[in-house]
Formats: C-alpha cells, sequence, structure tokens
C-alpha cells in the first residue's frame, strides 16, 4: 500500500511506497475521463442518492459484500480502518463510514470535535471533588474510548490520475480552513486510490431545507459563503457546489465543504474571453462580428466554418452559472456564487431541484425564461456569442426573482381564495442577496467576501457588552 501523506499546505503531495508496492508496476489508468467537456455529475446520483448517515447498523447485505470486498483487495486497509456502512455513492466514488483503528498513533490535528471536546470537557481539576467531579471524570474518560471516525472515498479506478491527483493536491492545499473538509491521508494499492476524510455528521438536505426559516437559510448561507471565501481566497473554484457536497448538520448549525474532484484553480486552461475586455471595445467588436451583419436566422447554419469553442462545463445540471452555458474560455470563481444562489433559490422557492433540465441548451431556456430575452441577449454579447429565441413563453422582460419564490411557494394565489402573502421584509433580504448572486455579469456577481459583509448574511455588529451597554 502507498501513503500519499501532505506534509503542510506548501508543499506538493509526497507519495510513500512500501516495498510491495515499489515491486508492483503502476498500471495505466483508465483517461476516458479527460475530457474536460465530457465531466459532469449525473442528475439521478444528484437527487435521488438516499444514503442517511445515522443508518449505521442496518448495513444492507449487498454493501456488506461490497464493502468485504474492498477490505479484501485492497492491501492493508483493514488493519487501520473497520468499514461501518456505505454512506454515499456518487458518480466519481463510493464513500464509507469507518472507524479509524490506529487513531491513538497519529498526530490529529484536523480532529476539530476533539479540540471542541478539550474545552467542554476538561479532566479533573484538583479543586472540583465531589460527584460532579468523578461525572465529569467520567465523561473524559468515555470520550476518549469513543471510536474515532473517517470517511474513506474510494475514487473509481477511471478517473484519470492527474484528475485524483487534482483532488488530492487542492484538499491539502485548503487544510486550515474549519468550513472545509480536510484530507487526513490518502493511500494507493495498484490502481485504486482512496482518500481519508474527517467524517462529518449530516442531515440529508431534502430533509430540512421545506421548513428552514430565513435565520436558519442565513446561518446555513453564512456557513457555506465562509467556505467559499476560503477556497476562493487560493484562486481554487470548487466548480460542484450543490447540497449534497455540503454537509450540513442543523443541529449544530455548521457545515463542511467536500468534494473537489471538479475542483480547479482559476487561469489553468483559461483563455480570453471578451467578457474581460473593456465594455466599447466589445460593443465594436459585437457590432462588427459576420453574425451581427447577417442578423438572427432560424435553426443551425448546415454548414457552420466557424471554429468549435471549447470550454470547461464541468459541474451539475441545475447549478451551472450562464457562462458555463455559454462556454466562457475564462470562468472564474464566481461561477461558485450562482450555484450558491442555486440552492437559496431552492430553499426559499421549496422546490427540489428547482431547475431541472435534460441537457446545457435547456437548462439555457430555464435561466431565460427567469431574467428574459433581453437579458440574455446582453449576457450573450458579453462572452461574445448571439442569443436568440423564438420560444413564445420566455418573454423580452422575464420575471422578479419575488414574483418566482411567490409562485413556486402558492403564495400569491389570488385564484383561489383572493388572499396575497407578500414575502416578508426578512425575505425581502434574502432574495436582495439571491440578486446579487445571479447577477448575469460574473464581473458584477457578488464575491464570497462580500457576501458575508452583505445585510442578509452579516454578523451583528455589535458584542454582547456593548448590546447590554445600549440598553
Ligand atoms: N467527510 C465526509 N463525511 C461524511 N460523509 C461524507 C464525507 N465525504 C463525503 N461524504 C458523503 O458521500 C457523498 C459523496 O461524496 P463526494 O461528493 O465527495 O463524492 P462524489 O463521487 O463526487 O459524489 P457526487 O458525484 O454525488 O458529487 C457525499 O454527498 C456525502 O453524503
Ligand atoms: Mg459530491
Amino acid at each position: 500500500m502507498a501513503i500519499i501523506r501532505p506534509r503542510n499546505a506548501k508543499t506538493p503531495f509526497e507519495i510513500h511506497h512500501d516495498q510491495e508496492s515499489l515491486e508492483e508496476e503502476e498500471e495505466v489508468m483508465d483517461e476516458s475521463r479527460g475530457d474536460m467537456e465530457d465531466v459532469e455529475q449525473d442528475e439521478e446520483d444528484e437527487y435521488s442518492d438516499g444514503y442517511s448517515d445515522d443508518s449505521d447498523d442496518v448495513v444492507d447485505p449487498k454493501v456488506q459484500e461490497d464493502m468485504d470486498k474492498f477490505q479484501e483487495t485492497f492491501k492493508g486497509i483493514k488493519d487501520r480502518f473497520r468499514l461501518i456502512n456505505r454512506i454515499g455513492e456518487g458518480t466519481f466514488s463510493t464513500v464509507y463510514k469507518a472507524e479509524d483503528l490506529l487513531y491513538e498513533a497519529y498526530d490529529n490535528d484536523w480532529d476539530i470535535e476533539e479540540k471542541e471536546n478539550k474545552w467542554t470537557s476538561p479532566p479533573l481539576k484538583k479543586r472540583r471533588m465531589g460527584m460532579q467531579a468523578l461525572a465529569d471524570m467520567n465523561d473524559y474518560a468515555q470520550q476518549r474510548r469513543r471510536p474515532k471516525y473517517v470517511a474513506i472515498k474510494k475514487i473509481y479506478v477511471t478517473s484519470s490520475p492527474s484528475r485524483i491527483l487534482n483532488e488530492l493536491d487542492l484538499l491539502n492545499d485548503l487544510r486550515g480552513f474549519d468550513s472545509v473538509c480536510p484530507l487526513i491521508t490518502a493511500f494507493r494499492h495498484t490502481d485504486q486510490v482512496v482518500a481519508v476524510l474527517p467524517y462529518f455528521k449530516h442531515t440529508d438536505f431534502r430533509e430540512y431545507f421545506r421548513n428552514m426559516t430565513v435565520d436558519d437559510m442565513r446561518i446555513y448561507f453564512r456557513s457555506l459563503f465562509r467556505a467559499l471565501a476560503a477556497v476562493h481566497s487560493k484562486g481554487i473554484i470548487h466548480r460542484d457546489i450543490k447540497p449534497t457536497n455540503f454537509l450540513y448538520e442543523p443541529e449544530k448549525r455548521r457545515g463542511v465543504l467536500v468534494d473537489f474532484g471538479l475542483a480547479e484553480r482559476q487561469g489553468v486552461d483559461a483563455k480570453p474571453c471578451m467578457c474581460t475586455e473593456n465594455a466599447d471595445h466589445r460593443r465594436r467588436r459585437v457590432a462588427n462580428s459576420v453574425t451581427a451583419a447577417m442578423g438572427p436566422s432560424n435553426g443551425y447554419p448546415k454548414n457552420d466554418s466557424r471554429p468549435s469553442r471549447r470550454a470547461n462545463r464541468a459541474g451539475t445540471r441545475g447549478f451551472r452559472a450562464p457562462e458555463v452555458l455559454l462556454k466562457c474560455t475564462d470562468q472564474t470563481t464566481k461561477i461558485d456564487i450562482w450555484s450558491a444562489g442555486v440552492i437559496l433559490l431552492t430553499i426559499l422557492s421549496k422546490r427540489f431541484p428547482f431547475f431541472n433540465s435534460a441537457d446545457d441548451v435547456e437548462a439555457m431556456i430555464e435561466i431565460a425564461t427567469i431574467f428574459g430575452i433581453k437579458r440574455m441577449k446582453a449576457t450573450g454579447y458579453l462572452h461574445g456569442v448571439m442569443f436568440e429565441t423564438n420560444i413564445p413563453t420566455i418573454g423580452n422582460a422575464g420575471f422578479t426573482l419575488e414574483k418566482i419564490i411567490l409562485w413556486s411557494t402558492c403564495r400569491n394565489d389570488s385564484g383561489k381564495d383572493g388572499k396575497e402573502d407578500p414575502l416578508t421584509d426578512e425575505e425581502k433580504s434574502a432574495v436582495r442577496f439571491l440578486e446579487r448572486c445571479f447577477e448575469l455579469d460574473p464581473n458584477k456577481r457578488i464575491s464570497a467576501e462580500e457576501a458575508l459583509e452583505h445585510e442578509f448574511l452579516r454578523e451583528d455588529v455589535y458584542s454582547d457588552d456593548e448590546e447590554m451597554h445600549m440598553l
């Protein structure tokens, strides 16, 4: 078994081979996922993955069989971990909950819970005697004996080695941020790589999103945008922001960002796009373009001589930003902000999935229905693309997000009982924030840092002392 051990955030990955694995010839992994354009998450996985992480004692016999096989074939794994259950099965990996058998033998600076417990249950102090002290001591001893859990992410062997290394490398770079799931270590056995992560207890989004109050949303998004600010501060684009990649525990009011399988460093593979040009220059280029001279045409040209445009479109259907759909060649961290906006729209509208398209063209139609032809045209020009449609349901002006939310939640159903149930001031504040996440122009869209200062997410500026003073 080879160990890929992160030393610290600055040094690149070091891969330790044990004697046995040095003797093994590294098998060439299938590169079939190498094409950037083909990498996308499967919608089915996103919406139907029903693993619950408190199902430890009920292990499906098929899952047990799968875990047994994994333990048998991946040499050395069972000496280190006891597999408990399968907790996720995605497009690129299977994730297991496991007990870390060698926890005590290692430095566990990743263990937030242990750090927190140290504060809440200190060892017995000399002055505190009696029953309470004994109970505290007992609690502490039990904590020490409590099994330590990890999540083992078995990355499918069909993933290219460079993609796997990219994920591990980015995770390594992101160590030290509380809101991002740290990488403990990684192992390789022949062509199989596993990443070992701290196990984070979380609740399935579908169980709580319909009942979230505006305050709950504020706390959820504060946590998510803190994670995004951390990731973006490192120049990293996550590319796959969606509820299943943000493990949130409503009880603890805390979430961690996982799954850097599609993440990339901003600027790598980027090519100039018109969206970064000066607006006058862009306008001139659009006005002089061949398409502008010929006017709109119906359908596709039979012999299109224009060079094909390629851009990274990795991500999940329904969460892709307009610039990804329009094949912008210079995508930025702002694509994550749009996806976070889709989560907020889902919560406010109480509909999941909110966008439910079969492909990118349909996704564009869904977005255009909300934002209208006029703004979509302007967005197209921004990236050097003409947007044309004759679909009758897409209007010129589109609809406000407020209206969309009222319709989705049947709150302006004046047909039924003639009553309107308008948005509250708090909800309106959430919508104003959503509008900033849904700026069609990525240059104007709010950044994660700015989002944390927005009226919707901003923490109370007064400390408890100051508040007391004011009272
Ligand atoms: N550290 C963790 N603690 C607890 N559960 C986890 C952890 N990491 C992943 N999971 C569970 O496993 C699921 C899949 O993990 P991940 O998103 O990393 O893999 P993936 O193959 O990219 O999945 P997908 O294709 O669904 O995005 C998560 O949605 C989550 O339920
Ligand atoms: Mg995932």
